[in-house]
């Protein structure tokens, strides 16, 4: 296997592990490298201009590490406003999450309305609303900013009374108000699906509740070629690594995969 098949991934923090865990099983045998701008997180409260530039570091420190076969960005808010300008800047392949989360959420809503979960700065960029009308332009787009879902999930805060209020309060609008006759909620952060369970509890049973990993996932397998048997049963090789304390990126990374994840190494943007 050359260098050139690691598929670098990146996010603010330990979201984008919700997409790895998907890729590392539609493509297994793959190499993954993975990194958390942990001196960086929150991306979501940030301007685009902001962004773009984390995003460009990002990627530039994941092509140093490793010759990358692709690029994943596993953060929406990057993905909103730092697409194009990482297409621009990269030499390969470049997956973003919000076309993939769209899909699922068009695939999934019977009644034509569903709302979108994210960061205020992927709720002002209105990229699912763009990508949910290329797909179908009846659909009716709620947006519902949840920033503080994003150090809750930092923090491992996912499923406690906490967590609880926080979605009660950010999620009303579903329950008993403006967005109530919505039939499905994408989860429009790669962070929130950490949080599925609370936020499952809080819209009901009625609604469904989709994100983008599985979707995003199924598009890089379709990209990067069949998976075969003998690497279905190969073993992940998946460096993390961070620009500042790990927080909860190693706690959730050994939890999705174990001793697969060595030593988590610090660097600089
Ligand atoms: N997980 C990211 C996203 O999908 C960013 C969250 C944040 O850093 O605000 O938008």
């Amino acid at each position: 296997m050359t260098t050139a098949d690691h598929i670098g991934v990146f996010d603010s923090g330990v979201g984008g592990l919700t997409v790895l865990r998907e890729l590392v099983r539609a493509l297994p045998g793959k190499r993954f490298v993975y990194l958390g701008d942990t001196a960086r997180v929150p991306y979501g409260t940030k301007s685009a201009e902001t962004v773009v530039k984390y995003a460009l570091g990002a990627a530039r420190v994941l092509a140093d590490r490793a010759q990358l076969g692709a690029l994943v960005v596993a953060c929406n808010t990057a993905s909103a406003v730092a697409l194009d300008a990482l297409r621009s800047a990269l030499a390969v392949p470049v997956f973003g999450v919000i076309e993939p989360g769209a899909a699922a959420g068009v695939a999934a809503t019977r009644v034509g309305r569903v709302a979108v979960l994210a960061t205020p700065a992927t709720i002002a960029s209105r990229a699912y609303e763009h990508a949910i009308h290329a797909l179908d332009r009846r659909v009716r787009v709620f947006g519902i900013a949840c920033p503080l879902f994003v150090p809750l999930a930092e923090a491992g805060w996912v499923d406690d009374d906490v967590a609880r209020l926080v979605a009660e309060r950010y999620l009303h609008p579903i329950v008993n108000g403006t967005a109530r006759d919505v039939d499905t909620v994408i989860l429009g952060c790669t962070h929130y699906p950490l949080l599925d369970r609370v936020i499952r509890r809080t819209v009901g049973r009625g609604r469904r509740v989709v994100d983008s990993a599985s979707a995003t996932a199924a598009d890089v397998a379709l990209a990067l070629g069949a998976v075969t048997a003998s690497r279905a049963r190969a073993r992940a090789h998946i460096e993390v690594l961070v620009t500042d304390r790990a927080m909860g990126v190693a706690e959730t990374a050994r939890r999705f995969f174990g001793d697969s994840v060595g030593r988590i190494a610090r660097v600089d943007l």
